[in-house]
């Protein structure tokens, strides 16, 4: 059986978000107390509507960049799974400044208030972004090019902190590189919104979604629930060779953006089936963007015991489910 969180406190940073909702919610399941720190900066409300009803859940309504937030989040917690953060390549690109602030100053912030409050583990959400220009593929944990963004720099960074606040204060880290996560409650809306929500709202409104490029750029995606998984297997594992290092955070398989679309529009058209006659469009390469993306998962298999369960087409079956039930256009 897999290795799980119970009977714990959890603090969930970015607990309304898209990652840190589900976080939160399959922890609530199995018997722990959650601390959510969240500023609603891309959060939503409406993520943690439920759990706000549960005598197990409280939520922190504050900033990563604020000492005493972060203080006392961490008061009497045993975990750390750290999710808050401005994601988006684009984002980066327009504001350099303010994704440095919350992604760098916000993750030292939060490693000093975990140091002091001396929590068992402190995961954080890293990125497969840190692989920067390196044409290697798959992508191995060691073998890192330069990064390509903003957003990428700050990431990388956070990998560093983690190391150094290891080495320095004996803490206990695990960086998970995530690639490409997507399921419930990913954000559709917005400029920043990634692709899988943003092909279902334009699929939903009977509109083609807009393809950058020719489609054939590809990508390891990965669903929440093998995410899920890693994080409860970084936080738990008692193999001292495991800890204090970084994990590729996938299921290892490639798919092209001309596939995810098909993929995406079929599982849809099983409930909407007017979807099933609706193509893309296609443009420009965008800035920052590289081709190709595929992570080696084996350091994740070997050390934590991973062992993904779904795979893409799943994941996609779920989400596409998910958003034809809850999108409202
Ligand atoms: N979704 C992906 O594919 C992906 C890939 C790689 C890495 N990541 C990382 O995973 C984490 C979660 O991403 P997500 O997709 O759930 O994004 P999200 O935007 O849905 O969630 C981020 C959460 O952090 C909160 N937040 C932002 N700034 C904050 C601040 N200053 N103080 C407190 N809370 C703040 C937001 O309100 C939001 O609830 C991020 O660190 C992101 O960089 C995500």
């Amino acid at each position: 059986m897999q290795r799980i969180i119970k009977n714990s406190r959890v603090l969930v940073t970015g607990g309304a978000g898209f990652i840190g909702s589900n976080l939160a919610e399959a922890l609530l399941q199995q018997d722990n107390e959650i601390v959510c720190l969240d500023n609603f900066a891309t959060g939503k409300r409406e993520n943690i509507a439920p759990f706000l009803k549960s005598d197990h859940f409280t939520l922190i309504e504050g900033d990563i960049r604020d000492p005493e937030a972060c203080a006392k989040a961490c008061d009497g917690i045993d975990y750390v799974l750290h999710q808050a953060a401005l994601g988006s390549v684009p984002r980066s690109i327009n504001d350099p400044i303010t994704t440095n602030d919350v992604n760098i100053s916000g993750f030292l912030t939060m490693l000093v208030a975990a140091r002091d409050a001396k929590v068992k583990r402190f995961v954080y959400a890293a990125s497969s972004s840190t692989y920067g220009d390196s044409e290697a593929l798959p992508k191995v944990e060691d073998v890192i090019g330069r990064p390509l963004s903003p957003y990428a720099v700050t990431k990388y960074v956070n990998e560093l902190y983690a190391d150094v606040f290891a080495k320095t204060y004996g803490m206990e880290t695990i960086g998970l590189r995530y690639f490409n996560v997507f399921g419930r409650r990913q954000d559709p809306y917005g400029a920043y919104a990634a692709v899988i929500p943003k092909f279902a709202i334009a699929l939903m409104k009977g509109e083609s979604p807009h393809i950058n490029g020719d489609g054939t750029y590809s990508r390891d995606f990965t669903y929440i629930e093998n995410v899920i998984q890693m994080n409860q297997l970084a936080a738990t594992t008692e193999n001292k060779d495991a800890i204090n290092t970084v994990y590729n955070t996938a299921f290892e398989e490639r798919t092209t953006l001309n596939e995810l679309f098909e993929a995406l529009r079929d599982a849809m058209a099983k409930s909407v089936p007017a979807i099933a006659v609706i193509d893309a469009t296609y443009g420009e390469n965008r800035l920052g963007d590289i081709p190709h993306s595929l992570a080696d998962i084996s350091k994740a298999k070997s050390l934590l015991g991973y062992d993904p369960q779904y795979s893409i087409a799943q994941g996609l079956n779920e989400a596409a489910e998910w958003y034809v039930k809850n999108l409202e256009v």
